[in-house]
């Protein structure tokens, strides 16, 4: 078997790539180690930047989404107990951003696909990629051992792939940052909090309050490392500390999921060797508060799939620097974001007050609004 690009893993990135190649006339192969179910559920972030929805309504998976997504103008930050909103619209001159699962994106993007799409296989387990010059995956599928020889392989198998692992050692670059916490997640069916997010310091830590829909809550909260995840009523009773002022009260309801996120970052250098490229999670990883690690893959793969579908083989020289600018602009965000709100264990008293006299000064200061508001929307 041959195809021009073959696309390892069906995230996000691999499947909006896809579509993209797809819709140039660039015949290509996605091979996906889960079940279709799995990659369907799997729980994620679900802020998307006005760039990613704009991307998705032109390759015609925007109907749901302006249907269910519901855009947000601004964010709230509660600190000392008190919230103050971050007006994103007005501080950025008209943008905003969406709230829509990630779970969803991922759904939108296999129906597309399946209807005209491209072959994508599940339960086809990428095991390596030799020669990176003319490159070959080697795969199982249904039991039997397979290979694929293609032009380029993208290599879009997030954080845990395959891909970045057949590179040669002293090849690429990693940099990297593991946090000393973990947020624990939670899906409920419970209203929101507020009608708009709530970033949280206490003085017992981080707490995000954030939505699926006008009926059901995403809610995390600052754990140690290696917290096992906690049963309903402490989950709530934490939540209720952290989150529960005169203003905002959780309401409670039914959890549906539960899990404990480690907070790391990690970015490698170059996203390209020879005809194989990286994209989204398998070339980076964002800490989860700045919202951005599937707006990144988004872009990645739209500049990847430019890049192709113009056959520019400058476009194709230049994707690993555009991509790594808006990546580390992102990696600084996020880390901003994180440092500010989180609190490190054993946290002197004299760091905390930093952080809130950063956050009063990212209220009070139209220039620190404007930064932020900036960033987390997107930066184009
Ligand atoms: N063979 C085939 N598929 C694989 C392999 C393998 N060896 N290893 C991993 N995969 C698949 C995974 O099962 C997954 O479906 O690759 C896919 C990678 O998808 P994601 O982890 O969702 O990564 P990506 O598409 O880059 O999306 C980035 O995901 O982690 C979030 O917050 C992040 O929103 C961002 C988004
Ligand atoms: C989410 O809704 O899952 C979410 C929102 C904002 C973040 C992170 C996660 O910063």
């Amino acid at each position: 078997m041959h195809t021009r690009v073959g696309i390892v893993g069906a995230g996000p990135a691999g499947l909006l790539l896809a579509r993209l190649l797809h819709l140039a006339g660039i015949d290509c192969v996605v091979l996906e180690s889960r079940d279709r179910e799995y990659v369907q559920q799997r729980q994620r972030a679900g802020i998307l930047e006005q760039g990613t929805v704009d991307v998705l309504r032109e390759i015609g998976a925007g109907a749901r989404l302006d249907r269910e997504g519901m855009p947000h103008e601004g964010i709230e930050l509660l600190f000392g107990g008190r919230g103050h909103r971050i007006d994103l619209t007005d501080l950025t001159g008209g943008r905003r951003v969406w709230i829509y699962a990630q779970t969803e994106v991922v759904k939108d993007l296999i129906a597309l696909h399946l209807a005209d799409g491209p072959p994508l296989l599940f339960e086809a387990e990428v095991h390596a990629v030799t020669d990176l010059d003319r490159p070959v995956i080697h795969y199982t599928h249904a039991g039997r051992a397979q290979v694929l020889a293609c032009d380029y392989v993208v290599g879009c198998d997030g954080f845990h792939g395959v891909v970045r692992h057949s590179i040669p050692a002293g090849a690429a670059r990693v940099h990297e940052r593991a946090f000393p916490y973990s947020w624990m997640g939670i899906l409920a069916e419970a209203p929101p909090l507020h009608h708009e997010l709530v970033y949280a310091h206490t003085e017992r830590g981080f707490a995000l309050a954030s939505m699926r829909s006008p009926s059901v809550s995403r809610l995390y909260l600052q754990v140690p490392n290696g917290t096992e995840p906690w049963a309903d009523d402490e989950i709530w009773a934490e939540l209720d500390r952290r989150l529960g002022t005169s203003e905002h009260w959780p309401n409670r309801g039914p959890i549906t999921a539960k899990s404990v996120l480690p907070m790391r970052a990690s970015v490698t250098e170059p996203m390209r060797f020879g005809q194989v490229f990286l994209a989204g999670d398998a070339a980076h990883i964002v800490p989860p508060t700045g919202a951005k690690g599937l707006n990144l893959a988004v872009a990645d793969v739209v500049t990847l799939g430019r890049a192709f579908a113009s056959g520019s083989a400058e476009l194709l020289d230049a994707y690993s620097d555009t991509c790594l600018r808006r990546v580390w602009r992102a990696e600084h965000f996020s880390n901003l974001m994180t440092s500010m709100l989180h609190l490190a264990p054993g946290q002197s008293s004299f760091e905390t007050r930093l952080q809130v006299s950063w956050l009063e000064y990212v209220v009070g200061s139209r220039a620190a609004g404007v930064s932020l508001a900036e960033n987390y929307t997107g930066l184009g």
